[in-house]
């Protein structure tokens, strides 16, 4: 980022390289990303450019027809999987975002915390028995927290919730993984895509002969209760309730562990009051929230904004980690306090229309794994010095692996 203090706002150049993390529902665009944007940093400036209608988070209806045909072809049927609540505006987000919004309420999500409990018991479960298989001993037990707890919990949550069949996950969990790394527009991600959503319409027809107690068969009532929403509407819902209900969460966890093992002592402070653990979940979604920026609002109209003119279909980055860490907003911006007075105001998961649906379900998640992990494990460490660890790329901010001893 060319960015100098006094900015409000950079101009940036980004680079998908080869670790295409953020692919997600932005491989389409990804060549017109890597085009120079304009990029809000401050948290004031953020929180005004995503209450602005006058941005579109579509770049497709935004773009002037020469940036549309920079845009790859996506094939008709994979269509919906690069359509979702992400990239729709209004009035199209309005209406699905109502057919969804009353699953996900806080008071919808406390149901499930029993069997969130249940998960991350049995998780920590599992390490133990692994680590006795291999003959370790306590307090040298060695366990990889992404893959043997931050990832499979919310993953297992979601499973649950959407009503994927048990015996299927394991496939499902390999497309995914096949999605995230990559470009979804590359012909081997396209067959994976493929694979992917034909399981799922096979699931539709399935679980319209014999509906369960689950989100995707009130999703298929809804369906056939009237026009409100239509087969693509629906394979593009669960599609995206799935991915992001993934990584990000994953990333909480990960991300929280770390910080509170590279801060011994906000770990003796939660330790000693267990309490406090609401706060710490904020004060992770604030120091290092998993996702860095939001990559994708266009400007449906020539306007200022930022102290800066801003042209139509001019695309902009949306920085939730520069506003979160913005002194003006959070006094000692870099010290992690999980007592922190207003964590809470962060912006970790966005602000406005587009605000993450699934928020209470990740605080309640990421708070469960942290009380249940540090309760259990008190010895949790590093198995190697924190300078060894790498962020995985500058968008989803988290680790692909974090060792511990315990
Ligand atoms: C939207 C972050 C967990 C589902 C968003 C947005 C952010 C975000 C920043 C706004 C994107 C934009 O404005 O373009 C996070 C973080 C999470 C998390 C940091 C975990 C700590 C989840 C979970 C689910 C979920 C668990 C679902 C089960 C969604 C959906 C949207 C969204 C469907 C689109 C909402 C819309 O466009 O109206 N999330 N998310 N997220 N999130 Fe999350």
């Amino acid at each position: 980022a060319k960015a100098r203090e006094k900015d409000r706002v950079a101009r940036v150049s980004f680079s998908f390289g080869e670790n295409a993390g953020p692919a997600g529902a932005d491989s389409e665009f990804r060549e017109f990303l890597e085009h120079e944007h304009l990029f809000i940093t401050r948290y004031d400036d953020v929180i005004a450019s995503l209450l602005d209608d006058r941005l579109s988070s579509n770049p497709r209806t935004a773009m002037t027809p020469e940036q549309q045909k920079r845009l790859p072809q996506v094939p008709e049927e994979l269509r919906p999987v690069f359509k979702s609540l992400l990239t729709a505006d209004p009035p199209d987000h309005t209406r699905l975002r109502k057919l969804i919004q009353p699953s996900f309420t806080p008071r919808a999500m406390e149901p499930l915390r029993a069997r969130i409990q249940q998960i991350a018991e049995e998780l920590l479960d599992a390490a133990e028995r692994a680590a006795a298989e291999r003959g370790e001993s306590r307090p040298e037990r060695r366990m990889d927290i992404i893959a043997e707890f931050a990832y499979p919990l919310p993953v297992t949550v979601i499973s649950d919730m959407l009503g994927i069949p048990r015996e299927d996950r394991e496939m499902v969990r390999a497309w995914t993984e096949s999605l995230l790394g990559g470009n979804r527009m590359d012909p081997e991600s396209r067959a994976k895509l493929r694979e992917f959503t034909d399981y799922l319409r096979r699931l539709f027809v399935a679980k319209r002969k014999q509906p369960a107690d689950d989100m995707i068969s009130q999703l298929l009532r809804i369906e056939e209760d009237g026009d409100k929403l239509n087969e693509e509407e629906t394979l593009s819902t669960v599609f995206i309730l799935y991915l992001a209900g993934h990584v990000t969460t994953v990333n909480l966890i990960g991300n929280g562990v770390y910080a509170l093992l590279c801060h011994p002592d906000q770990l003796v402070k939660l330790k000693a009051n267990p309490g406090l653990v609401k706060g710490m979940v904020e004060e992770t979604l604030r120091y290092w929230g998993p996702v860095d920026f939001i990559s994708r609002r266009i400007a449906k109209v020539d306007l200022d904004m930022a102290g800066t003119h801003i042209q139509k279909g001019e695309p902009m980055m949306v920085g939730l980690a520069s506003a979160n860490r913005d002194p003006e907003r959070f006094p000692h911006p870099d010290v992690f306090d999980i007592t922190r007075p207003d964590a809470d105001k962060h912006v970790a998961f966005g602000k406005g229309i587009h605000i993450c649906i699934g928020a209470p379900l990740a605080r309640m998640e990421g708070q469960i794994a942290f009380e249940t992990l540090f309760r259990r494990l008190p010895e949790l460490r590093l198995a190697v010095p924190s300078k060894e660890l790498r962020w995985n790329n500058a968008f989803l901010r988290g680790f692909a692996k974090l060792p511990v001893l315990f």
